[in-house]
């Protein structure tokens, strides 16, 4: 395409660690909310994603932030969660430690090669060692840029808003530092389902990212094997939005059937080619099923 149909769009955050180490209450702390009171048992159970403005020093930027959830059973999305992403910030509470899922989550991030800037949460804690936190990382090659390392870790609390501004620009210094974050918005618009559910009033909704081209309202989508025309597009106060550009996080109401986080979305010339490419996809998988029970069964038959 042409030159100036690549547009800087803003980088996409995706926040890791361990189950309560305040992943989600430092969004909050971010933006101002309180998802934490909303959760059920405060345990997150799907992914959230916010795109936010940052004012520093009077210059506003934006920033695509995705929550993921610490349980162990949560694997595949922090997989998921690393893939989509630009840089990973990695949540640990300074009065815990590294811990399992913390591990895990920087694997999935070194796996992807995507940027760590660590949070160390809960500063205001009895008990918190920041210095502990740099010291166990280092096992893990996240040096700390104070011991002569490349990592930027920040001490931050959610609960007292401490280190917040110091956490957003350590975040937009790395991606202006390490990441080319352009994208082109005249392409044909493509992205990844970040989670879809099915929603009592409204039918099937996803949320979606958008990864290159500009999303409209009245798109024809194929979103993994569902599809469907968009009716609405929401952000994330439930505003309605004409379009999405790149890194933009949206939720799309229209589909006809709910698609799985990680499916890939394209936007086509019609609908009845959108149809086609989702049945043709819902065959491929139900012949993946039918093979998958045919081998099961024949090797059930040796036993
Ligand atoms: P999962 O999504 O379930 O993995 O947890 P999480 O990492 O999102 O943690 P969450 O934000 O739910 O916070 C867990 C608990 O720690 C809550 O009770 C928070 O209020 C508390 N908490 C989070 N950050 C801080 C902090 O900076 N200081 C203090 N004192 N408490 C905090
Ligand atoms: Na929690
Ligand atoms: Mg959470």
């Amino acid at each position: 395409g042409d030159e100036e149909d690549w547009e800087a769009r803003p980088p996409v955050v995706t926040v890791m660690g361990h189950v309560d180490h305040g992943k989600t209450k430092l969004l909050d702390a971010v933006r101002n909310s309180n998802v934490v009171a909303r959760e059920a048992g405060g345990i997150t159970q799907h992914i959230g994603a916010y795109q936010i403005v940052t004012e520093l020093e009077d210059d506003e930027r934006p920033i695509t932030f995705i929550d993921t959830p610490g349980h162990e059973s949560f694997t595949a999305m922090r997989a998921r969660g690393a893939k989509v992403t630009d840089i990973v910030v990695l949540v640990v509470a300074a009065d815990d430690g590294v811990m399992p899922q913390t591990v895990e989550a920087l694997n999935h991030a070194q796996a992807a090669e995507v940027p760590i800037v660590v949070a160390v949460n809960k500063i205001d804690k009895e008990g918190a060692n920041p210095a502990k936190i740099r010291q166990q990382l280092t096992e893990y090659g996240l040096v700390a840029e104070e011991y002569g390392g490349d990592t930027m870790f920040v001490d931050v609390s959610a609960t007292t808003r401490q280190g917040i501004e110091e956490l957003e620009t350590a975040i937009l210094l790395t991606a202006d530092a390490s990441l080319d974050l352009r994208a082109n918005t005249q392409m044909d618009p493509q992205g990844v389902v970040i989670e879809g559910k099915l929603d009592k009033g409204r039918g099937p909704v996803a949320t979606v990212l958008v990864q290159r081209g500009t999303l409209r309202q009245g798109d024809s989508i194929v979103a993994g094997d569902a599809y469907g025309r968009v009716r609405s597009l929401l952000d994330e106060h439930g505003n309605k939005l004409k379009e999405a550009l790149p890194a933009r996080p949206v939720q799309v109401v229209g589909l006809t059937s709910v698609p799985r986080a990680g499916d890939t979305f394209l936007v086509v010339e019609e609908d009845r080619v959108a149809r086609q490419i989702a049945d043709r996809r819902q065959a491929r998988i139900r012949n993946a099923q039918n093979a998958s029970m045919r081998k099961r069964i024949s090797l059930e038959d040796l036993d």
